[in-house]
């Protein structure tokens, strides 16, 4: 931006990782309404939490009450929703914690734009896959239902389209799995991946 200058800090984002003993990362949830984003972000954000991993949750319905209470549902606004919340998530990257982030987030684009902010490994995509007909059959706002008599427009699914990741780090198929193996699935990823350190265990 002209005439704005980015100011350095003192004190970086690794300096700040250092003082939490853990990696900092985005875990960016995408899927249907009712696929299960919240409540695997909600159990994951709590066993993390348990161990001292200094955790934050961004979901949708929750941040479209704020930050993003101006935008709907069209292409355009889901785009500028995903597009906020991706700069959200960098600045919480960039305070040292690990971001969980639960948004539909339909399309491949916008997703692919909030992975490119942080850097290489630092954002993890998480596909919770649910077939259409098991996200519809639980209706847990009972907005597929809306959504069907033409109550609600746009809506994921039935009347707006949902992109599938092409190459996400980890699919969680939340019609075979339980919570907890959708969870453990999640925690050895970052263990693996050095995001959490071996004793995180414990
Ligand atoms: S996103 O597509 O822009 O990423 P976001 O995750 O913020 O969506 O919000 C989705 C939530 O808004 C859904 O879980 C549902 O509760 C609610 N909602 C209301 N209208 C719609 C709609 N037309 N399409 C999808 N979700 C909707």
């Amino acid at each position: 931006m002209a005439e704005v200058y980015w100011h350095p800090h003192k004190v970086t984002k690794e300096d700040r990782q250092k003082i939490k003993g853990h990696k900092s990362a985005v875990i960016w949830f995408t899927g249907l309404s009712g696929s299960g984003k919240s409540t695997l972000a909600n159990e994951l954000e709590y066993r993390l939490h348990s161990l001292g991993v200094h955790t934050y949750m961004l979901d949708g319905d929750n941040i479209r009450h704020g930050l993003n209470s101006d935008l709907g549902f069209s292409p355009e606004d889901r785009q500028e929703n995903i597009r906020r919340i991706g700069e959200v998530a960098k600045l919480f990257v960039d305070a040292g914690l690990v971001v969980l982030v639960s948004f539909i987030s339909p399309y491949r684009r916008d997703r692919n734009r909030a992975r490119s902010l942080v850097e290489p490994g630092e954002f993890i995509e998480v596909y919770v896959k649910c077939p259409l007909e098991v996200a519809e059959r639980r209706d847990p706002k009972g907005l597929y239902k809306k959504a069907r008599a033409g109550i609600i427009q746009e809506f994921t699914g039935i009347s707006a389209p949902y992109e599938e990741p092409e190459n996400p780090e980890i699919v969680v198929e939340t019609d075979k799995l339980s919570v907890e193996e959708s969870v453990e699935k999640i925690f050895k990823y970052l263990l693996n991946n050095g995001i959490l350190k071996e004793d995180a265990q414990k």
